[in-house]
This record gives structure tokens, sequence and C-alpha cells, in this order.
């Protein structure tokens, strides 16, 4: 907590400034401005708990308490009442551009409560001691989005494919989407792997079918999104293998016609999981060996949007790109002690987004916003997620991923770059959901009016 506080209280960041300046007696001088933020902090949230409940705002069963960690000085007062997302009006809403707000009304499901999801997901069940990170809702500044409704999703849904392509953050939001969904399923043997296969710790692809709706929501793994393959003959010993920048992965042809596609990519285009294992770049029948990541992660993202535009039914299929979701490392990486485990608030305000994520993220955006017109005419959407999941210091693994009764990490193995669940991965099928939706809204209501000047003109 103290970072946030401490920002957000200039005031006692100076105070505290001044005493670290204070060499001597500074361990018990530092203890006791902790204790004074802390006792101001409780004094706060009592404070505008029953402000608000004098001056009468009905809240409906929330908690205000952290709200004022949100609003941050620009004041509500005048609830300016938002038109909803949904609603016929609203056509250009930025749904990715608001604020992290407390709602006790979640998290949408209990992790205990959900059979489809891998154990190192499971933060709380594996021993995460705090549950602020399950009760953040996304407020768009501009509209309000709906709340999740497992059943219309699932009947929007009937008799369809929804599928997601990418890393295992890609999974760790195919596993929020089964959680969130199959809650509003009773009959949980109806919903089942395809093959057979059991969700943990599974490669390749993965295929779960909601009998009674007739739908699948599907998982493949292509990190690279890519072709990964061997290297051609008589290359060099150090090419293990290739990513052929201008194919797309194998398993494309299994996607191609799916209803819904989510892609994702990013957490693998480093030099550590590319280069250094001996994976190089190839186009056509060339070995780029010098070719830095970062040019390979544009021309792949290339090949991903000609793809879509040359390769998908428009007519059928809405496509979906998540951008970058940002790793929240502090001090050091994944395998040099790097830790966000004592991280329980998210960063509101401004967004940490790692230099090198950031830029990943504005090669993906300069290329979907070169070929925007192109685009305009598939159905297809950026899940513009970066920036507000950057906020979300609070959301990872951190040292709860091996599963229940194995206990914690030991804080020099951390995990800062997936997420616990429920948790941050819920909020961007949220998103997915009201982009979905609309979508149908709109396709329905334009074939109903087609269908009606077609009527009237004969
Ligand atoms: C189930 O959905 C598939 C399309 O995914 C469709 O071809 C099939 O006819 C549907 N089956 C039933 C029983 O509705
Ligand atoms: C999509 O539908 C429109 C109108 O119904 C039709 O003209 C067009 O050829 C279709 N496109 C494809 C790719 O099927
Ligand atoms: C995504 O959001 C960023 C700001 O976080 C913005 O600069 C960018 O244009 C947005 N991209 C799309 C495709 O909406
Ligand atoms: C519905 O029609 C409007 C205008 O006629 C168009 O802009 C929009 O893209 C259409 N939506 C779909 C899903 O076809």
């Amino acid at each position: 907590m103290s970072k946030l506080d401490l920002e957000s209280m200039p005031l006692f960041s100076e105070a505290l400034k001044k005493f670290k300046r204070l060499r001597l007696f500074e361990p018990s001088l530092v203890v006791l401005g902790f204790f004074f933020v802390t006792v101001c902090v409780i004094f706060c949230f009592f404070y505008l708990d029953s402000r608000a409940f004098s001056k009468g705002f009905r809240i409906s069963g929330q908690s205000e308490r952290f709200v004022w960690l949100q609003t941050k000085g620009s004041s509500n007062g005048g609830e300016i009442p938002k038109v909803e997302f949904l609603g016929e009006k609203v056509h250009l809403c930025d749904v990715f551009d608001g604020d992290w707000v407390w709602d006790e009304s979640y998290p949408l499901y209990q992790s205990k409560d959900c059979r489809f999801m891998d154990d190192g997901f499971r933060c709380s069940e594996n021993g995460r001691p705090d549950l602020f990170y399950t009760k953040w809702r996304w407020q768009p500044r501009n509209c309000n989005l709906p709340r999740f409704d497992a059943k219309l999703m699932l009947e929007k849904l009937r008799g369809k494919r929804l599928v997601f392509v990418g890393d295992s953050i890609g999974r760790n939001q195919w596993e929020s989407l089964l959680c969130l969904l199959s809650s509003a399923e009773p009959d949980k043997d109806s919903i089942y792997e395809v093959n057979g296969s059991p969700i943990t710790k599974h490669k390749g692809f993965l295929i779960f079918k909601f009998k009674n709706f007739n739908c699948t929501i599907e998982y493949y793994r292509a990190p690279f999104l890519v072709l990964q393959s061997r290297a051609p003959a008589r290359s060099p010993e150090n090419i293990k293998t290739t990513l052929k920048l201008d194919q797309m992965d194998w398993s494309s042809s299994q996607w191609r016609n799916a209803d819904v596609l989510v892609f994702n990519t990013g957490r693998w285009w480093n030099y550590g999981k590319t280069i250094r294992g001996g994976c190089y770049f190839q186009e056509g029948a060339k070995v780029k060996m010098e070719m830095k990541v970062q040019d390979a992660y544009q021309k792949s993202i290339e090949t991903v949007v000609r793809w879509i535009e040359n390769h998908i039914n428009s007519n059928k299929t809405q496509v979906f790109f998540r951008t970058y979701a940002p790793v929240h490392f502090r001090g050091g990486d994944w395998k040099n002690g790097g830790s966000c485990h004592l991280e329980t608030l998210p960063e509101l305000g401004s967004s940490l987004v790692p230099s090198d994520n950031w830029e990943q993220f504005q090669i993906a955006n300069s290329v979907f916003s070169a070929h925007s017109d192109a685009l305009e005419a598939t159905n297809f959407m950026v899940l513009n997620v970066t920036r507000m999941t950057g906020q979300r210091k609070d959301g990872h693994s951190s040292l709860y991923y091996l599963g229940p009764n194995m206990g914690p990490v030991s804080p020099h193995r951390q995990d800062c770059s997936h997420w616990c669940l429920p948790g941050v991965p819920d909020t961007w099928n949220e998103l997915l959901y009201a982009l979905f939706l609309k979508h149908e809204t709109s396709r329905s209501l334009n074939s109903s009016t087609t269908a009606h000047s077609m009527n009237s003109s004969t």
C-alpha cells in the first residue's frame, strides 16, 4: 500500500523524504511515518464514508471507500449519468479509456467453483492472503459497460465457435472466459473437452464444448501467431528453428472459420525466447540472421493483418486482437529476483508499462492504423488493454502459482507476468463481451432493416 499512499499524499511523502535525510534514528522514524500514514488512510476511509452517507448518496450496497482513490480530485459531485455502451445512441465510446473503481459486487465468480482453470491461476487457493485484487471493475470514462451476463453470452454464442489463439496469457484469458461462462450453467458435466484432454499443463489446443448451447470455447497455443518450424536444410548449426514471418501458424486452418477469433502475442517476442535459443527469423526461403526481434515482430503483425484481410469471411467471423499485457517485475526480471508479491493495489492514475512492452504495443498499433481502411471492411477490433492493464501491478500470480497445498514459491522465482483468476483477464473478457454484443446487436438490426426494406419494396 505504501507507494500508492505516498503518491496520493504528497505532504507525507515530503515529510518522509525529510525523515530519510535525517540519517540518525532512520528506521524508527520511517516506522513512525508509516504508522502516521496508515492512521490517516483509515481516517480518510471513514470520513469519506460518513460524508457520502450524510449527503444522502445512494450507494446501492457498494462501498464508496475506494472511490476517493479513483476520482483523485476530479470531483464527481454532479454525478452526470453516463450513457450505456450498448444503448442505441452510443457509437463512439472508447471503452479502453477509463479508470479502475472498487466494486464490492466483484468478483464475478470464485476460483473454487470453477473446474476449468489451471492451478497456476488459483492465487487465493494457493495462499495469496489479500483479496483486493478481485474487487476492481473497469469504468470507461464516457459510458457504462454492461454487466457480464453469462447466460446472454451463451445464448448469443449458440451454435458458434469462439477461439483464442496466442500465448499463455491468451490461455489465461481463455480460462477466465470458461469460468465466467460456466457460472451460468448449473449442469457442469455438460461442459467438457471434446477430446477428453485435461486442462492442466496442456500444450497445443483444447476445445471446451457447452453442450446445452452447442458452442465451443477453444484455445490454440501459437505464441508467435506466425509459423515456427525446423531450420531449412543445410542451415548453419546455430539455427535450430525459424519463425516464418510471412506464414500463419500451422493451426490456422483449424480456426479460420471460427465465429469469434481472439488473437494475442507479445510475450515470446524477445531475444531470450528467440535468437538466444537458436530460433531465427525467416522470410521466404531466406533466414535473416541479422534481423532484430522488434522488426520481426512488426513483420509478423503485418502477416496477421494481411491474413485477416484475405482469409477471413467478414460476414461470419469477428476478429479481435488483444494488445500486450504488461509485466510488473520490480528490481529485476523473472529470473533474477524481480518481484510484485507485495503489490496489493493498482497504480491508479498512471500506467506502469515497461518500455520494451510499450514499444511492442506501439508497433502493433502502428500496423493496425496503417491498415485501418482495409481492416474497417472486416470485423476487426483491437482489445486495447495495454494501458489499463499496466495499472494492475497487483493482479499477478507472484508467489502463488504452484497449486493448492504447495505453498508460495521462494521470493526470487516470482511470476509477475501471468494473472490471478478471478482477476484482470475477467475485465478483458467483459470488454470482449461488450464489443461482441454491440456487434451482434448492430448486425441483427442491419439484417432486420435490410429484410424490412426488401419486404416493403416488393
Ligand atoms: C451445432 O453447431 C454447429 C456449428 O458449430 C452446427 O453445424 C450444428 O448443426 C449444430 N448442431 C445442433 C444440434 O444444433
Ligand atoms: C457478405 O455478404 C454480402 C451481402 O450479403 C455479400 O455481397 C458478400 O459477397 C459477402 N461476402 C463474403 C466474403 O461472403
Ligand atoms: C490504444 O490506446 C492507446 C493509448 O493507450 C492509443 O494511443 C491507441 O491509438 C489505441 N489504439 C487503438 C487501435 O485504438
Ligand atoms: C450496420 O450498418 C451500418 C450503416 O449502414 C454500418 O456502418 C455497420 O458497419 C453495419 N454493421 C454490421 C455489423 O454490418
